[in-house]
């Protein structure tokens, strides 16, 4: 909460590193304001808003969603979204949309993280897509880019309307300025942009990498528990939003906007991120992968991979979701008469996996950042020399994975690729050799 010597600066927004405050949850009743009284009382549309504010509601949903689905909220702001746009077109570079230039792919793919190279660039203009499927016309399928910035987005704005942002931060801590306030991030933290919200990325030291996943289907939401119960997984309670803040100034900033793959960019004579106070459902988010509560056996074999999902955007009960995303969390990995690995498989969903944090660098290889792709019916598991491995040990006792944070989307549609992926500096082109030499071992055992 701000008192009226910040109104008087027009701004609330800057904090110091570390003590930017958070409202917890998930899909709640959120409110809150940067200045006292800012929040009109028992309605959201008065005739004269408090302190001169532009009442605006935001719908991530059909105003007839089923209300656990529905979200929204009014924002209460200096001067409304429609205050002077009109936009012109603006070059995106590598941040593409499907139909991508290589068409779906059955070989397993696979890069290192993107190397930092002498670039100068923020979030936006350093985005590269690797692979996409569907399209936000249909709002179905996701694409995935590969984000490395060296500086702040200074007097920029990025709002899309094609899709969620789902912010990875691998390398480097963010400072995320959104429309209903701040959100930091470093390495191992998720980051959550809704369909539509303005925001901006401002770097905490000189240089960031991560994933960013553009999903253009329903929102993610928590999976249900079924059997597991009420609690497990990603708990409600351990999602953080942001609180109210704002920047008041009239200072020029660029709001970049996408829709239907294209991008628009239009000048506005003060900053979007002028929200004062806001209250609902539809907000930013993070939350942090380390307090994923994993389950898995107790007696013999792996689960499906299914039992890390910690967000869905659903979409058939069969065929597979539009999305789901899983988090790999340190934990024990158990199993009477098991292999401590999880098996060779063939299934009906594109897998995209990444390894973000925590995997010590063995003989000068840093593999954290990596991202790997196998699409839909590619037959996969672990490789010749780590089966040999697993299959060989001579204790199953349980052992703890320290550290090691790594993530698994899941997609019913085939992937494709950019040719700037193939072309990228961090392409693997022989990694299917890691997946031969398996041994006859019939019918001797
Ligand atoms: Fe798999």
């Amino acid at each position: 909460m701000n008192d009226v010597a910040d109104v008087k600066q027009f701004k609330s927004a800057e904090k110091a590193p570390g003590t930017v405050k958070y409202q917890v949850g998930f899909g709640n009743e959120f409110e809150t304001e940067a200045v006292a009284g800012a929040l009109p009382k028992g309605q959201n549309s008065p005739q004269k808003v408090p302190l001169g504010l532009y009442s605006e509601l935001v719908s991530g949903a059909a105003f007839y969603a089923p209300r656990h689905l529905n979200r929204r909220s009014y924002l209460f702001r200096i001067r409304p979204s429609a205050h002077n746009l009109e936009f012109k077109p603006w070059d995106s570079g590598d941040f593409r949309t499907p139909p991508l230039d290589v068409p779906p792919y059955p070989n397993r793919l696979r890069w290192t993280q993107r190397p930092q190279e002498d670039v100068s660039a923020d979030f936006l203009e350093g985005l590269l897509t690797l692979c996409g499927c569907g399209s936000p016309n249909t709002h179905s399928g996701l694409a995935v880019h590969l984000f490395r910035a060296t500086k702040s987005m200074k007097n920029r704005a990025f709002s899309n309307a094609d899709g969620e942002f789902l912010i990875i931060p691998q390398q480097g801590n963010l400072r995320i300025v959104t429309e209903f306030g701040v959100i930091e991030a470093e390495p191992s933290e998720l980051v959550l942009i809704p369909r539509g919200v303005k925001f901006r990325v401002d770097l905490q030291g000189t240089f960031a990498r991560g994933l960013v996943f553009e999903n253009y289907g329903d929102p993610w939401t928590l999976p249900e528990l079924g059997l597991i119960g009420s609690n497990g997984l990603a708990n409600a309670i351990d999602f953080e939003a942001p609180v109210a803040s704002f920047e008041g100034e009239d200072i020029q900033t660029q709001v970049i906007h996408k829709l239907a793959g294209k991008f628009w960019s239009v000048d506005l004579d003060h900053s979007p991120f002028d929200v004062v106070a806001w209250r609902g459902s539809l907000t930013p988010y993070k939350y942090d992968m380390r307090k994923f509560v994993a389950i898995s056996t107790a007696t013999v074999d792996h689960p499906d991979p299914s039992i890390f999902c910690a967000l869905t955007s659903p979409a058939h009960a069969v065929s597979g979701c539009n999305a789901d995303f899983m988090i790999i969390p340190p934990r024990w990995v158990v199993g009477d008469n098991t292999l401590h690995l999880p098996g060779f498989h063939r299934n009906t969903v594109t897998e995209i996996s990444s390894i973000v944090c925590g995997l010590p660098i063995k003989n000068g290889v840093d593999m954290n950042g990596s991202i790997g792709v196998t699409n839909s019916w590619s037959a996969h598991g672990p490789d010749a020399s780590a089966f040999e491995v697993a299959r060989e040990a001579a204790s199953l006792d349980p052992h703890r994975v320290d550290n090691l944070i790594s993530i698994l989307v899941e997609t019913r549609y085939p992937m494709e690729f950019t040719q700037a992926a193939m072309d990228m500096k961090g392409y693997l082109p022989d990694v299917t050799a890691s997946w031969s030499g398996f041994r006859k071992r019939f019918p001797d055992g």
